[in-house]
């Protein structure tokens, strides 16, 4: 983990426009958001897929899931820029700083997110990713499609619309495969297809691990708002409870919200029995995210 975490952080250190290009101001804000700080799940994920779909980590081509990390990330920073902002759930501190529109300001944050949405498909585009140019075309289709409205914003758009609501769990599981497990779920995805020619069925029970990892993600982030501490997350606490969100933590309980995320940890297990010791890395994941206490 501490080898990928580092390697994206280089990657995306080198290729961040630089703080001294104009716009000066936007360019610093946009590094501010995604340099030093969070856990690279996303990054962790497209590496761990990579080296499932090759069938051995020395095949996977580490140059393309670099491009691959930095684009996820990017997309990532951007949606939590945009998540704290006082229109949305109004939060102030974010990976243990200020959130990126108290550090600059709520217009500054506006463009860091719209420049780091694009600048992760300017990646997938001036970088090769895949040895197929048509398979890479159909993974910007994939991002492009897990941060739109029928993903990842669709998602924050039904949890912002939630306000206030007692949503049923069918209907929170909608909203938390969409807010977070889309570009989870990509993430595996994308890494999966960077490398090799992982067939239909590979690719099928890497989809289905992910959707489990990604959904069991959110679970834990609505879990971990209610039981953590803000110095651990880095966060502010208890904001779901504050901001009137329904969560699996309000609708479930906590003991029972902690059933289901480890319900969610064995499908992704039993998803991944069929790839061998290739899948290792993900299964680790699957552990680190589910049992995480960040
Ligand atoms: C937080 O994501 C927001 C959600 C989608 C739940 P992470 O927990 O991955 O945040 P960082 O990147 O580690 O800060
Ligand atoms: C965020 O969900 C999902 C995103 C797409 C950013 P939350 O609003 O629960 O994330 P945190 O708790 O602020 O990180
Ligand atoms: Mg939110
Ligand atoms: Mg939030
Ligand atoms: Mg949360």
């Amino acid at each position: 983990m501490t080898r990928v975490q580092a390697r994206t952080e280089a990657t995306l250190e080198r290729l961040l426009p630089s703080p001294s290009i104009a716009p000066q101001r936007l360019h610093q804000a946009m590094r501010y958001a995604v340099l030093g700080g969070g856990k690279r799940i996303r990054p962790l994920l497209a590496f761990a897929a990579g080296e499932a779909a090759a069938g051995d980590p020395q095949r996977a081509d580490p140059a393309r899931l670099e491009v691959l990390a930095c684009a996820l990330e990017c997309v990532h920073a951007y949606s939590l820029v945009h998540d704290d902002l006082p229109c949305m759930d109004d939060d102030v501190l974010r990976r243990g700083k200020p959130a990126c529109h108290v550090e600059y300001d709520e217009a500054t944050a506006l463009l860091v997110g719209d420049s780091l949405q694009s600048f992760a498909f300017q990646l997938l585009s001036e970088h090769r990713v895949s040895e197929d140019p048509s398979v890479q075309v159909e993974m910007l289709k994939i991002l492009a499609v897990a941060c739109g409205s029928r993903g990842m914003a669709g998602g924050q758009a039904i949890d912002l619309a939630s306000v206030g609501q007692t949503l049923t769990v069918p209907e929170l599981e909608y909203m938390h495969i969409h807010k977070t497990g889309a570009l989870i779920r990509a993430s595996v995805a994308l890494g999966a297809r960077s490398t090799g020619t992982p067939v239909p069925a590979q690719l099928e029970r890497l989809d289905h691990y992910a959707k489990c990892v990604g959904l069991a993600f959110q679970v834990v982030d609505d879990v971990l708002d209610q039981e953590s501490s803000t110095a651990t997350l880095g966060k502010t606490v208890g904001k779901d409870a504050a901001n009137n969100k329904p969560t699996y933590v309000s609708a479930l309980g906590l003991t029972r919200a902690k059933a289901l995320a480890e319900e969610l940890r064995r499908d992704a297990h039993d998803a991944l029995s069929a790839l061998g010791g290739a899948a290792r890395r993900l299964a680790d994941l699957a552990d680190f995210i589910v049992l995480r206490k960040f």
